[in-house]
């Protein structure tokens, strides 16, 4: 009897467990696609050089650097006094809306409103070397 019992929670369960399968993929995306994040970086060579310095900073090894920190480049004293590290999450932020993450940057550019394409380029920037 315990066993039918267990079988019937089971069997209530099972919708439960499709939603979260189907959940999954979405997670991995989380990870971003590189080259779809190829394709949201075109914007961003209007400023930034792959490589070297431009009107923007070179942004080759930029996951994980101190931000303002790229030998050669003048930045503003906003984003070199910001204290930030470019983690992931402050990417992100930076990414959606630069203005808003750090006030006083000279990076003239309104940010990105969609998650999706933040985590994409991300994903792209790690991927250059
Ligand atoms: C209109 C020019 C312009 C565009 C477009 C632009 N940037 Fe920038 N970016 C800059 C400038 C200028 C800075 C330096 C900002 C400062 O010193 O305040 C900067 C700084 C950065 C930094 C910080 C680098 C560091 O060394 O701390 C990152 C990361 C970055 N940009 C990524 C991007 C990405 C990704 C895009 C496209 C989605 C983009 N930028 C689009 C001009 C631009």
């Amino acid at each position: 009897m315990k066993h039918l019992r267990l079988v019937a929670a089971l069997a209530l369960l099972a919708p439960l467990a499709v939603p979260m399968a189907l959940a999954s993929p979405a997670r991995a995306q989380d990870a971003g696609d590189v080259a779809a994040g190829e394709k949201a970086f075109a914007p961003c060579k209007a400023c930034h050089q792959v490589g070297k310095n431009g009107v923007g900073p070179n942004l080759v090894g930029v996951a994980g650097r101190k931000a303002g920190t790229y030998e050669g480049y003048s930045y503003s004293a906003a984003l070199k006094n910001s204290g930030i590290t470019w983690d992931d999450a402050n990417l992100h932020e930076w990414l959606k809306n630069p203005k808003t993450k750090v006030p006083g940057t000279k990076m003239v550019f309104a940010g990105y409103p969609d998650d999706k394409k933040v985590t994409d380029v991300i994903a792209y920037l790690k991927s250059l070397k």
